[in-house]
């Protein structure tokens, strides 16, 4: 079975200064946990990559970005390709994030080509899918996350090779996460939808996790949870010590 996912993206946060004492203190603290069991993985500012690599390289903790654009190379100001990633050591790259699909107007046909665009350069595309508060009171979550996942996760894929994200937007940036109920039965339909574009036993090898106000407490609850094969992880990652104890097991 693959290593439970412990990804940590930190977003648009931190200077030079704290992001490299952010990576020295997970460095530390990697050095004394030797049973980890999970694989950890942190999603820096996109131009701090190269330092804090640096910093994490020969711990075990992976490098991703929180984006990229579908191109290689190319006139695209302000963008970053997946071959760029590839090139400083990440080995995945966030797509379709809640913070990118609303505010940038992405749309699922641009979620699916940047994660093509991974997939072409060898890196694992992590495919965000979510519904918004409207669409959960509407009892409307399964159908919006079904209908993303079918046009935004490319079906030519290799399993091993992408993973799906399913982030509430409701729950992100909030005080506590969904119920485990709810995220049970939601990543239960996300597999059997994978199902239906993979074929059941490719389906299995998808890597599927949750995100959304996930801490210390709640994790270890999350990651038992049926179908949860990882968690994405906002404010927790920018305490290394709250980070690297979500892989703990509970007690
Ligand atoms: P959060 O963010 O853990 O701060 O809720 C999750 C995310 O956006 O991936």
């Amino acid at each position: 079975m693959e290593p439970k996912l412990i990804a940590g993206n930190w977003k648009m946060h931190g200077t030079l200064a704290e992001c490299i004492a952010l990576a020295s203190a997970l460095r530390e603290k990697a050095r004394n946990q030797t049973e980890r069991g999970c694989e950890f993985v942190v999603f820096p500012p996109t131009h701090l990559l190269v330092p804090v690599g640096h910093v994490i390289a020969g711990t075990g903790i992976g490098l991703g970005g929180q984006d990229c654009h579908v191109a290689r190379f190319g006139p695209y100001t302000g963008n970053v390709s997946a071959a760029m990633l590839r090139d400083v050591g990440c080995r995945y790259v966030i797509v379709g994030h809640s913070e990118r699909r609303g505010p940038h107007g992405e749309t699922d046909g641009q979620v699916r080509s940047k994660a093509q665009a991974g997939i072409r350069e060898g890196i694992t595309p992590i495919v965000c899918v979510g519904e918004t508060t409207e669409d959960y009171a509407a009892g409307r979550a399964t159908s919006v996350i079904s209908r993303q996942l079918i046009a935004s996760v490319p079906d030519t894929a290799m399993p091993e090779r992408i993973a799906v994200a399913y982030e509430p937007i409701w729950a992100i940036g909030a005080s506590s996460s969904a119920t485990i109920d709810h995220i049970g039965n939601i990543h239960s339909a996300i597999r059997s939808t994978l199902g239906g574009i993979f074929g059941r036993d490719k389906a299995l090898a998808i890597r599927i996790l949750y995100g959304g106000a996930v801490g210390p407490e709640s994790a270890p609850r999350i990651l038992q949870t049926v179908d949860v094969d990882g968690v994405l992880v906002g404010r927790a990652s920018l305490n290394a010590a709250h980070f690297l104890s979500l892989g703990a097991p509970s007690n």
